[in-house]
């Protein structure tokens, strides 16, 4: 038996009814492959906060420097700023374990519809590799002269040599193991952005070590309008952690629903735990009502599995998950079915115990 200690944090809203259908297909899975979980919950949280004035422990992440994994729902409450609950938590797991790529894989699954017309699963079906730990997400700056007339806010932008290249490197590595072969950058070196023109230099730099892969490159503008009206031209997406930010959701809105999209948070080195989470947040207009869609979750369940060497569960899961949704009664209201969270999770979870 393989045995895989998982740190599960359901967080807010909607994470803490998608984690529990996560669980319940990896338990399924796990048994079918010989994989014994043990999920050690936290309830680190914006509720948390209330009670705690803090969003996790003070050095709550000692406690998972040794897990496999992080199997994290959702962060983010109204009742809490944003800058407060994400910096208390999210934000701190992938600077602490250092996951500086994010990996958040576009795919039209079989059996459902992009909203684009004509548009099948060989058009669409690329990575988006957001860079994780720096970049526009920086902590240099703060706010001056608050509530006063001469009130302003900065933020410097970090980009460092080996933060650039490392997840440059990342892409072109991945490109390799794609039939297609292929990197685009997103940019906006025509601007008077310092940042990314080194960026680009960078870019250029690895590309001379990769003679093998085709590359473009696309100012992050025209790059959303050729998401929309070229899908299929992409293979290997490579952006900065805002950039990155927002094509990980118009990605995954061109493939059908924001509501299935997963991510890895990836330490490359294995120093420290990975971290693997929908790409969306805590729906606060649908949480409590048991509708969310699981399956950004489900698939990010795939994802951990791959990473952890488990590539035939992986592959299980994925496999169930385009049989379940295939069927337009298993599909939650995002994709325009009926189906309640637990109902697409519970059918999911039996086609891979009957496989
Ligand atoms: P969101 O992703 O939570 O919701 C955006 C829209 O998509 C909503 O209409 C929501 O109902 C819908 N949606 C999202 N996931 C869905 C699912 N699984 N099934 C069906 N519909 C789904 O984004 P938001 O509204 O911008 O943010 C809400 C909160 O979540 C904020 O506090 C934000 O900071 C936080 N957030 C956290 C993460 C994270 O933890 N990684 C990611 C994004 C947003
Ligand atoms: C995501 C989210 C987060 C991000 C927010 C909640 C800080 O939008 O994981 O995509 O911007 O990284
Ligand atoms: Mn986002």
């Amino acid at each position: 038996t393989n045995r895989l200690k998982i740190a599960t944090i359901p967080g807010d809203g909607i994470g803490r009814e998608v984690v529990p259908e996560g669980m319940r297909v990896l338990e399924a899975v796990g048994r079918r492959f010989d994989i014994a979980f043990q999920f050690d919950e936290v309830d680190w949280s914006c509720d948390y906060y209330k009670k705690h004035g803090r969003m996790m422990p003070e050095n709550g992440l000692d406690q998972f420097r040794q897990h496999d994994a992080v199997f994290l729902g959702a962060v983010g409450w109204p009742e809490v700023p944003d800058h407060v609950s994400l910096w208390g938590l999210l934000i701190p797991i992938r600077r602490d374990f250092n996951q500086y790529v994010n990996l958040r894989p576009v795919r039209l699954l079989k059996g459902t519809t992009s909203p684009l017309a004509n548009r099948g699963p060989e058009d669409i079906d690329f990575y988006v590799v957001r860079e994780n730990v720096e970049g526009e997400y920086s902590e240099a700056g703060g706010r001056l002269y608050r509530g006063t007339e001469n009130e302003l806010a900065i933020q410097e932008s970090i980009f460092t040599r080996r933060g650039v290249d490392r997840v440059l490197r990342y892409a072109f590595e991945l490109a390799r193991t794609r039939p297609r072969k292929q990197v685009t950058s997103a940019t906006k070196s025509n601007g008077i952005i310092h940042t990314m023109p080194f960026w680009d230099e960078r870019f250029a730099a690895m590309k001379a070590d990769y003679p093998d892969i085709a590359t473009s490159q696309y100012h992050i503008d025209i790059l959303c309008a050729h998401f929309v009206q070229h899908p299929d031209w992409f293979d290997v997406v490579v952006g900065s952690n805002l950039f990155g930010d927002i094509l990980s959701d118009l990605g995954p809105a061109v493939a059908g629903s924001i509501g299935i999209a997963p991510s890895a948070n990836i330490n490359p080195e294995g120093d420290f735990p990975s971290m693997f989470e929908p790409v969306h947040g805590s729906a606060p207009d649908i949480a409590g009502k048991g509708i969310a869609n699981p399956i950004g979750q489900i698939w990010s369940a795939a994802m951990m599995l791959e990473h952890l060497g488990h590539k035939d569960a992986a592959d299980a899961v994925i496999a169930a998950m385009e049989t379940v949704i295939a069927d337009p009664a298993s599909r939650t209201r995002d994709m325009g079915g009926k189906a309640g969270t637990a109902e697409c999770g519970e059918a999911i979870a039996s086609v891979i115990s009957a496989g």
